[in-house]
């Protein structure tokens, strides 16, 4: 109670508040929980989305950038046709096809190093695909053609 009172109390909006309370975190990496093995990756046996995210998470402890990082698991990102499939935000770069192999030089190359891996890059013209794609395309076709 006292959290909530307390931005009344010092003049603060409550937004203010939560912002200055809240960490830091430079980069927020979602892993898709959901995601199949892409059928044209060469190794597919290294597809599993719980360890890509313990492998990402031991990485991000091991260097001490817990404060800094995180790496959270979620549901479809809704773009299903890549493989397994991560996004890092505020960044917001989707990488597709990744296996828990790749998880140190994600967090070496991309976190550290500011370095987009480019094998595992979803360029940005496929991005929206599966639903969101179709739900673009759906609303497309509504639109009326003398507007
Ligand atoms: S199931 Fe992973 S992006 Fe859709």
């Amino acid at each position: 109670m006292v959290k909530f009172l307390l931005p009344l109390v010092i003049g603060g909006t409550h937004r203010d508040f939560i912002l200055s309370s809240m960490s830091k975190f430079t980069h927020h990496i979602f892993v898709c929980g959901k995601c199949k093995p892409h059928k044209n990756h060469p190794d597919r046996k290294s597809h599993d989305p719980a360890a890509l995210r313990a492998a990402l998470k031991k990485e991000i402890k091991r260097l001490g950038l817990k404060a800094q990082v995180r790496a959270n698991d979620s549901g479809c990102l809704d773009q299903c046709d890549d493989g397994q499939v991560i996004v890092i935000y505020p960044q917001a770069i989707w990488y597709g096809g990744v296996t828990f192999k790749d998880a140190e030089r994600i967090i070496h190359e991309t976190i550290l190093g500011g370095k987009i891996l480019e094998d595992l890059l979803i360029p940005s013209e496929r991005l929206g695909c599966g639903k969101a794609k179709k739900v673009i395309s759906e609303a497309n076709s509504q639109q009326d053609p003398a507007t």
